[in-house]
């Protein structure tokens, strides 16, 4: 596709043409409020969390008005609809379009609600439409649900789904025309549910949210934090519009009630964080200006400061999900209350918004960032034991339950993911062509190589995957050692080719920083040297290893992940890659050769001013304000990705991408040349204090920020006898680098920094 057109400014429509942006795509988006799609380009070039992965891309969305520049979507081969979510309101538009849009131009809208057939009937479109909903917000939310009917041409499905899925990045379920489709048909009911069961069994909004997030792999904010989030006044639509389209005898609609509380917040204006006014929970500011948390009594209907949840089935659901459902106190009422009225509502709703249950587990997770869908909660629980509990509760038990009878929704036979089908069979789990997911090859096999921090996979062809698997993915003395190991193998000839992957929310957070910690405190410095020592030898030898070496991130590469992926010959990175070197924020510098990897980069940038100073003064810039990119994007800007290397929007395409990248480089590859560099000494040291200074005037740096940034500059302008005559090697980089993290590691300010940053998971400014 050439250009999309986006009608509709709204939060929904601004925010999928600004992802067709970030995709490549040029883009036309229109509102009917003359200047209203220009103001809402405007307020998304500063939103954030961003809707653009670059601001940049603001200039690929060309601007205009219903009223007088709707030609501009006569070029467009697919117009998405985002208007108001009122069916005369889109099919006059849609007549409208007609007049303009070019045959075979694909035509879809993103309502939330309203059955395609009542958009489309008979109507003269009808072949070239079909439902495409986003989830808010667009760029983030990795569903997109599709709806088709009878007349929907098959090129067009295809089309569309080629486009969502390789340049938007979602992951695209079909849906059947019913209300709310999949995810806000089971996720409106969930909402329900949990407001009226925490009303019912008394529970306090912390001890619901505790209870309906993280034991059950639900996001932290529950379910009244995640009402904060979204806007509460989204409720009532939601309901109101379930309850028109839906049987009354639908378990949704007969459940629904009347929730006064709700009724007056949206009335006070008290809608959740967008409305500035608080929601459930109320931040306010004390008198000693420091911010206090309130949560609303659901019983009187009072704000009272927030108090955490103490239960003792919160306790017992960190072990298990089945200790959590069948504990007496309240907590566990309420999991069991809950999970029987959601899950067995989705197991009740197959088929009949989708024939694949893994569509709908796929579905919950990337529409409400559940960790597991309703049948993987099933299977979690056991569905025997769950229709058990049904049974007793005096529930329905869906006629899938019966099917799955003693057995499990998903198995696993010979290495291979299968899922039930609709007669009881289970089949293979099938992925698209071009999807390779590491757990699938974990699944079929043992590793080539393992440590309690990281293990080297064979991912086919020749090519291995070194996976990290430590707590958030931090690096220790085993990834270290595995990366030696894998080196090893890959020097015998064991794989020709190497990919740096894992399918963890973040690729890496960092060194170990706690052990770095431990070291300190008990003044075990030559261990802490040796670590960096090992550090950088591995590092430096992944870049000089005489088969390619491909970093495929998604997520946070920080520090030392980032410092890996600088020393790969190329990176292949999901598009929501947030990458820098952050050191500077717990009083350290890149110690792994991230400032001798950074000064190449600069040096060997095309097109990047001559002498030995830009490149300094870039790689001083990005590392000492600890700059962290917020997409793959802006990676670029800093040259922490090159022009080379590869952007892939769909995660779950990132490894095959990466391998494919890997692979194309075997042929004659041998390692780059390890050129000398040229650095300025103590005059360019000196000019780069003096933009510290500044930043010390202007109030921008604190005494210890001044220490490190000294330290920073000595090791990036090579030392106290660098000349600019002279070459420097990335050895001597090195040593300055560890000589630098040694010297702050020994100071106070550092120590507290990095106790901070432990306990508060922030950077202190010391
Ligand atoms: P919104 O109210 O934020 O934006 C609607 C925009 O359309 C406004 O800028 C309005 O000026 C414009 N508009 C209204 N009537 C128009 C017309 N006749 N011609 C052209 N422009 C017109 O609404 P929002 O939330 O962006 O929703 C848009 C659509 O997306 C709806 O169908 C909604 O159901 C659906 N949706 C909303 C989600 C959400 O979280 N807000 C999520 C997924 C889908």
């Amino acid at each position: 596709m050439n250009k999309i057109a986006v009608i509709g400014a709204g939060v929904m429509g601004a925010g999928i043409a600004a992802h067709v942006a970030n995709a490549g795509i040029p883009v036309v988006l229109l509102d009917i409020v003359p200047g209203g799609a220009a103001k809402a380009v405007e307020r998304m070039i500063r939103a954030d969390p961003a809707p653009f992965m670059h601001r940049i891309f603001a200039r690929r969305v060309t601007t205009g008005d219903l009223g007088t520049e709707l030609a501009l979507v006569a070029d467009c081969d697919w117009i998405i609809e985002a208007i108001v979510e009122k069916p005369e309101a889109k099919r006059a538009l849609y007549e409208q379009l007609q007049a303009v849009r070019k045959p075979g131009s694909i035509l879809s809208s993103n309502t939330s609600t309203i059955p395609l057939a009542a958009l489309t009937d008979d109507a003269p479109w009808a072949a070239d439409f079909l439902i495409t909903h986003f989830f808010n917000p667009p760029r983030y939310m990795r569903l997109l649900e599709l709806v088709t009917g009878p007349a929907t041409r098959a090129d067009a499905v295809a089309s569309v789904t080629q486009v969502a899925d390789h340049a938007l990045g979602k992951t695209v379920i079909p849906c059947k025309d019913r209300p709310g489709f999949i995810a806000n048909r089971i996720g409106g009911q969930w909402i329900q549910s949990a407001i009226n069961n925490a009303m019912d069994l008394g529970l306090t909004i912390e001890e619901a949210d505790a209870v309906m997030g993280s034991p059950l792999g639900i996001p932290r904010t529950g379910v009244f934090g995640l009402l904060d989030l979204v806007g509460i006044d989204l409720m009532p639509h939601i309901a109101a519009s379930m309850k028109a389209s839906l049987p009354a005898d639908d378990a949704y609609v007969a459940a629904m009630r009347d929730q006064p509380l709700i009724v007056r917040l949206i009335g006070e204006g008290r809608i959740g964080r967008k409305g500035g006014k608080g929601g459930f929970y109320t931040r306010t500011k004390g008198a000693d200006g420091a911010s206090e948390k309130f949560a609303i009594d659901l019983g009187t209907g009072k704000d009272r400061p927030t108090e955490r949840a103490v239960l003792e089935s919160l306790a017992a659901g960190k072990r298990d999900i089945v200790a959590l459902v069948s504990h007496p106190d309240r907590g566990g009422r309420y999991a069991r209350a809950v999970l029987l009225d959601t899950l067995g509502y989705a197991a009740a709703l197959v088929p009949e918004v989708a024939d694949d249950i893994a569509a709908v587990d796929a579905a919950m997770r990337l529409g409400y960032n559940w960790r597991w869908g309703p049948f993987e909660l099933i299977d979690r629980i056991g569905p025997a034991r769950f229709a058990a509990m049904l049974r007793e509760a005096g529930h329905p038990v869906p006629p899938l339950l019966d099917t799955v009878g003693e057995g499990r929704f998903y198995r696993e036979t010979d290495g291979v993911a299968e899922v039930m089908q609709l007669d009881g069979r289970h089949a293979p789990i099938v992925r698209p062509d071009g999807v390779l997911l590491l757990a699938d090859i974990k699944r079929r096999g043992k590793p080539m190589e393992k440590t309690a921090g990281a293990s080297l996979w064979d991912i086919g062809d020749g090519v291995a995957c070194l996976e990290f698997h430590t707590k958030m993915n931090a690096i220790d003395p085993d990834v270290l050692a595995t990366v030696g190991k894998a080196i090893a193998l890959g020097k015998k000839g064991a794989f020709k080719a190497l990919v740096i992957h894992n399918e963890a929310e973040n690729f890496s957070v960092g060194a170990h920083l706690g052990l770095a910690l431990f070291a300190a405190n008990i003044a075990a410095w030559g261990e802490i040297e040796s670590m960096i020592e090992q550090g950088q030898k591995a590092f430096a030898a992944l870049r000089a290893a005489p088969f390619p070496v491909v970093g495929a991130p998604s997520g946070m590469a920080l520090g030392g992940g980032c410092e890996v992926l600088l020393h790969c010959d190329a990176i292949e990175a999901h598009a929501e890659t947030y990458i820098g070197l952050v050191e500077v924020g717990v009083g350290v510098i890149p110690g792994w050769g991230g400032c001798a990897a950074m000064l190449r980069r600069w040096t060997e940038a095309k097109g990047a001013p001559r002498g030995p100073m830009p490149p300094v003064a870039k790689a001083f810039e990005m590392i000492s304000t600890a700059t962290v990119a917020k997409s793959a994007h802006e990676a670029r800007d800093w040259m922490l990705l090159r022009p080379a290397d590869g952007i892939t929007m769909n995660r779950d395409r990132l490894l095959a991408a990466a391998k494919a990248r890997a692979l194309a480089m075997v042929e004659g590859y041998a390692p780059p040349e390890p050129k000398p560099l040229r650095l300025p000494g103590p005059s360019g040291r000196a000019a780069l204090m003096m933009a510290v200074d500044g930043a010390v005037a202007l109030g921008r740096a604190t005494p210890h920020d001044v220490t490190v940034c000294g330290h920073l500059a000595t090791a990036l302008t090579g030392g106290p006898r660098a000349d600019i005559t002279e070459d420097v090697t990335d050895d001597q980089v090195r040593k300055l680098e560890r000589e630098a993290f040694m010297a702050l590691l020994r100071t106070d300010p550092t120590l507290a920094r990095v106790e901070h940053m432990l306990d508060t998971g922030r950077a202190l400014r010391n």
